[in-house]
């Protein structure tokens, strides 16, 4: 997030009631309906959140205890229940909705797909008896590297079935990263695709498994490789099997494998303030809890709501809302292949008309690069079935919020703009749409059963409005992350050692306006938020000194009007620094080289070589100094430590 939109969304002060006729349909239709809510469940908290999880999710053994803080921060959820998510998400609409529409399919080049709840069912029973017959049992991970097609929601749902972890990995990382997770989670399985149709061209997923399983990842036993693209891709006899070899035979009845509430249903690896990406890890009740109850509570969703989330299942989004909570309802949701601007700037606006899609969510980079095409592609689009909107990943600035609204919503379409993280699982801070008037760029209040606060640094809570502060959660909810996969320790350190487990940590900063509206104001440790998408400075900073050519690297963010927040590097090299700091085919090699360690969206933006990092005499890099010289702002922080002036006008790109 840039500071010069903190500096707009200060000035913040439009208010947009919910249209009324959204409000009379409904589920939680006033203020009034919300406040008692959001009473009973602070008042009530733990009983509260079991009577959702009585009344909205399936057990097979109901559960008697709901939260168990015997070893927390490590919170236990309806410990005694089994469940399962396939079952929740699927079987359970079979009786009366078995040919209605879970999916509709579209790929980039437009071929297209609608998919029944009962051929879903029949599709994830065959790959499920199909990982059987590998010698998948509950507990064991599988990575899934995969395309945005239907069946990477088949594979998610085929392990939930019989209790396999999944952990996703967008396909947009290289083969390292993929070896790097593969390799964290002792994953025995792959699922990938021979590749996917992506901007105009074919993502070589099998060709980067190939090399990651070349390099690394002894765990891996076998690969099951789904033909999508249909191209020359290398085979392994001895590991590889075809998707449609291994799902041809099966029966399409898989009896659910019964799990605990706490059973991992998955991991997601994410980024923090080390090298080292975290494996986030979720529960299997009380993350679809949260996921069910916010796809109800923020979407408002109806049985006849046709919902798309453009985000991949290779983030959480796309786990909570495409492959689980829209499920979990028995609602229709949309999946798309490909990029936004292929054919044109109006594929979105296409799907849209197209599917018939009544709720939107996307992420405010997509809406910043679509504003730019201009206002007539999305007009020349019929948009009239839209009644409801949402934004996620990233503080929106209040001039996408406005074209979002007039240009897509006709100014009839609340917004939702929805704060949460890979850790929370589900929608935290967010409007409930019939409720709460809405207000450019903030998620305003959080959710009934949530307690956010804005604490100062000793933990005590900030009451005062428009002084930032930590943004912390007071209460554990269920789908909180259960720990961090393989490092217990890590887990606490990082979330809940700062307030000596007073308070989950966030690590954002927010403020609260005199309404006591969240106005999230961005990260506070040394994460960077790309196109909404989490990336560790240190991430980047270990791939760059693993070039060859090397020393030393400091990452920073810097504002970008499309991408939030872009990546400004600072190098240093083995050898001497290039005349003038110029040196334009090794910036590419590094940029290259950058992409193919973590994947093309840590390609830095900027390099500047110079001879010596800016460091505390502690010897700790300068960050806010580099900050502010990587946005050419005026310099203010004391540089009388650095050893050299000279240095100061080689980081600014003078010398
Ligand atoms: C940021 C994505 C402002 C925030 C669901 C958070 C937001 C990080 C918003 C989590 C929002 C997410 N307004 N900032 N509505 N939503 N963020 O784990 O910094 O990929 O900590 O989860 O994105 O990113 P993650």
């Amino acid at each position: 997030m840039s500071r010069g939109n903190i500096n707009s969304i200060l000035k913040e002060d439009r208010l947009f009631s919910p249209p009324t006729p959204f409000s009379e349909q409904s589920r939680i239709k006033s203020r009034a309906d919300l406040n008692a809510l959001t009473t009973d469940a602070k008042e009530n908290n733990e009983v509260f959140w079991a009577k959702l999880a009585r009344e909205k999710l399936d057990w097979q053994t109901p559960f008697t205890t709901i939260l168990n803080t015997e070893h927390a921060p490590h919170f236990k959820w309806f410990e005694e229940g089994t469940l399962n998510i396939s079952f929740n998400c699927i079987d359970r609409h079979l009786k009366n909705k078995a040919d209605k529409t879970a999916i509709i399919f579209e790929g980039e080049k437009g071929d297209m797909r609608h998919i029944s709840y009962q051929a879903l069912h029949d599709d994830v029973c065959r790959l499920a008896n199909g990982l059987k017959s590998l010698g998948i049992i509950a507990g064991d991970r599988i990575v899934i590297y995969m395309p945005m097609t239907p069946e990477a929601v088949i594979a998610m749902q085929a392990c939930a079935r019989i209790g396999a972890i999944h952990s996703v990995v967008f396909g947009g990382f290289s083969a390292t990263s993929l070896r790097d997770r593969i390799e964290d989670a002792g994953a025995t399985l792959l699922i990938t695709a021979d590749g996917g149709f992506r901007g105009g061209k074919i993502v070589e997923l099998k060709a980067a498994a190939d090399q990651a399983l070349a390099a690394g990842c002894p765990s891996i036993k076998q690969t099951i490789v789904l033909k999508r693209t249909a191209h020359d891709i290398h085979w392994n006899t001895d590991k590889d099997i075809w998707w449609h070899d291994i799902t041809a035979n099966q029966s399409t009845e898989c009896e659910p494998t019964w799990v605990s509430s706490e059973h991992p249903l998955f991991l997601l690896y994410t980024s923090g303030s080390t090298g080292k990406p975290k494996g986030i890890q979720h529960s299997s009740a009380g993350y679809l809890l949260n996921a069910l109850t916010t796809v109800e509570w923020v979407f408002d969703i109806k049985d006849d709501d046709i919902f798309w989330c453009t985000a991949d299942v290779g983030w959480i989004t796309g786990h909570t809302y495409v492959a689980y909570g829209p499920l979990a309802t028995g609602s229709t949701i949309v999946i798309y292949e490909g990029a936004p601007t292929v054919p044109d700037g109006g594929r979105f606006w296409s799907l849209c008309e197209r599917h018939g899609v009544t709720i939107f969510y996307t992420a405010p980079t997509a809406i910043r690069a679509l504003m730019k095409f201009g206002d007539d592609i999305p007009l020349s689009y019929n948009l009239e079935k839209l009644r409801l909107l949402g934004t996620v990943g990233e503080p929106i600035n209040p001039e996408a919020w406005m074209w979002y609204h007039r240009i897509i919503g006709k100014e009839q379409c609340p917004i939702v703009d929805t704060w949460w993280q890979t850790e929370t699982g589900a929608h935290m801070i967010a409007p409930v749409p019939g409720a709460i008037p809405t207000k450019p760029g903030s998620c305003t209040l959080a959710l009934p059963g949530i307690e956010a606060a804005i604490v100062d640094e000793k933990g005590n809570e900030i009451l005062e409005a428009d002084v930032g502060g930590y943004l912390v959660i007071k209460k554990p909810w269920p789908s909180m992350l259960r720990t961090i996969w393989g490092d217990d320790q890590r887990y606490i350190d990082t979330y809940w050692a700062k307030f000596e487990g007073r308070y989950y940590l966030s690590g954002d900063s927010a403020r609260r306006d005199k309404a006591g509206y969240f106005w999230i104001m961005g990260r506070i440790d040394d994460v960077l938020n790309v196109s909404g998408h989490r990336l560790g400075t240190m991430e980047v900073e270990s791939a760059l000194v693993a070039h060859e050519r090397v020393a030393e690297a400091a990452v920073v963010g810097k504002p970008d009007e499309i991408k939030g927040e872009g990546i400004f590097a600072f190098v240093v090299l083995l050898g001497d620094r290039p005349e003038g700091g110029v040196n334009e085919a090794l910036t590419q090699e590094l940029r290259q080289w950058v992409s193919e360690q973590i994947g093309p969206i840590a390609k830095p933006d900027q390099i500047r070589y110079t001879d010596n990092l800016p460091k505390t005499r502690s010897g700790k890099i300068m960050r806010r100094l580099l900050r502010s010289i990587a946005k050419g702002e005026a310099i203010t922080q004391d540089t009388s430590t650095l050893e050299d002036e000279d240095i100061l006008k080689q980081l600014s790109g003078q010398a």
